[in-house]
């Protein structure tokens, strides 16, 4: 009996694919000669890689899930190389190989993104052992990635992050802006939930944090970013694939987010046209690029409005709110340059009260619709339990509650989102059915007798 079931046990054992990153063409043959006696070890990418650069590119390639990781190279170093292949394949767990005395640097190798390191001269004993307890730490990982990839494509196997998957079903480039010129409106919430939603194993999405002086994506999301979006804007003209991949960092569901900056008063380094420059060329990379906006209505944030192919203009149900967003609306008429600016505008309620909860104060979505002469494209239910906790826990609503509200309805809005972009979205309001002639002259004195 014995025999057989310990047959199917090897069968099924798990082969563990590493990559070896040196410039020294001995130590990569040393490890490539220990790690040839482990039956569960499968070293990938042939020779190995000698650069940072090369290492990046064939992590993404041969989806290791270990790096074996030199911190000196010429090129790109290894922590540089660590951060970006953190970013671009959030799979391959990195493990640093120093010499004694590189406190300093394994330090941030570990911030950048380091699973584990290794002291040379490394014995056989200590790299089985850590390549191991690595690759079953990360196990959590990879199946997440698994699971997301059997979710969005039943077809797909590979665990793969966004970089190197196919090029997108939707088209290259559509730069969805969140924005509302009320404070707390819930850009944040919707700008980061409709990204995660967008992610496919075929459509890459970007985050954006535009919120330059007081962004607040990376602590929603729990995010330890060590570069951010002035990294960026301040050589806008002369990015490479690289110097991107090592600004981004990686949400836990594989969301890639380029962060603001840490204090605020580094936003007056970044002038409003780099960014609208910067988001032109993150476009040609990803499939949809959402960004996250401040409230004010200023010179960047019409950059932000005159390159995106969607506004999605965020309001609560509330007399002052909706009054802003009319003349936000105004404004976007009026505007001769940039033109129609209006008809990209997805109008959003978030924050809705329950239509049988409702007390009398509440403003029926129907008179809001009417009011503003636009239809509301989605209502995002209040649910201070939900949100809260998910901002305290740094998950995502549309990740953990994607068949239940509020997840439900920030699913359907970007799903919307997916469906509008390339077609021209019915923005004219036709008058809901259920709205009601005593709540719209009741509305009607409220917002000051305009209708
Ligand atoms: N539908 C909702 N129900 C309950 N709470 C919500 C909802 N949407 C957002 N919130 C909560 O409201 C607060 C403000 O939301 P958020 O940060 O998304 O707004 P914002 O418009 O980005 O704010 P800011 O102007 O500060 O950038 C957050 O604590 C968030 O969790
Ligand atoms: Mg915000």
């Amino acid at each position: 009996m014995s025999g057989p079931i310990k047959k199917e046990k090897e069968k099924d054992k798990e082969i563990i694919k590493v990559l070896i990153v040196d410039d020294i063409p001995e130590t990569r043959e040393n490890l490539r000669k220990l790690l040839a006696f482990e039956q569960d070890i499968q070293v990938v990418g042939g020779d190995g890689a000698k650069t940072g650069r090369e290492a990046v590119e064939l992590a993404q390639k041969f989806k290791p899930d270990v790096v074996l990781m030199d911190i000196n190279m010429p090129d790109m170093d290894g922590i540089s190389a660590t951060k970006a292949i953190a970013s671009a394949t959030p799979t391959a767990a990195v493990v640093m190989m120093s010499v004694q005395g590189e406190a300093g640097y394994l330090r941030q190798a570990m911030l950048a993104g380091a699973r584990d390191f290794l002291t040379k001269p490394i014995s056989s004993e200590d790299l089985y052992t850590t390549i191991r307890r690595v690759y079953e730490r990360e196990a959590p990982t990879r199946k997440q990635y698994q699971q997301m990839a059997a979710l969005t494509n039943p077809s797909s196997s590979a665990p793969s992050a966004q970089a190197g998957v196919p090029t997108s079903t939707v088209g290259a480039g559509h730069i969805i802006v969140v924005y509302s010129p009320q404070a707390g409106a819930g850009v944040t919430t919707l700008a980061t939930n409709i990204a995660s939603s967008l992610m496919r194993p075929d459509t890459r999405v970007l985050l954006v944090d535009c919120n330059l002086q007081f962004g607040d994506v990376d602590a929603v999301l729990n995010l330890q970013a060590q570069s951010n979006i002035s990294d960026l804007t301040r050589r806008v003209h002369d990015l490479d694939q690289g110097t991107v991949d090592s600004v981004l960092v990686t949400h836990t569901s594989g969301l890639k987010v380029l962060v603001a900056p840490p204090r605020p008063e580094q936003a007056y380094d970044i002038a409003p046209d780099s960014v609208k420059d910067l988001l032109v060329v993150l476009a040609d990379s990803y499939d949809f690029v959402v960004v996250d906006t401040p409230t004010q209505y200023d010179n960047m944030t019409l950059n932000l409005f005159e390159v995106a192919e969607k506004i999605v203009l965020v309001a609560t149900p509330t007399i002052p709110a909706i009054r802003n967003i009319r003349k936000m609306l105004d404004i976007f008429d009026s505007l001769e340059q940039p033109k129609d600016l209006v008809d990209k505008v997805l109008f959003v309620l978030n924050r809705v009260i329950n239509e049988k909860e409702r007390g009398r104060g509440a403003i029926p979505t129907a008179s809001i619709s009417s009011h503003l002469k636009r239809d509301v494209v989605a209502t995002i239910p209040l649910d201070e339990r939900v949100m809260m906790t998910a901002v305290n826990q740094g998950f995502l609503v549309v990740t953990k509650f994607k068949s239940q509200s509020p997840g439900r309805e920030l699913v359907d809005l970007a799903e919307q989102i997916r469906r509008s972009v390339g077609s021209t979205y019915e923005t004219d309001s036709s008058l809901p059915k259920d709205s009601d002639p005593r709540s719209k002259s009741g509305i009607r004195s409220l917002f000051g007798g305009s209708n």
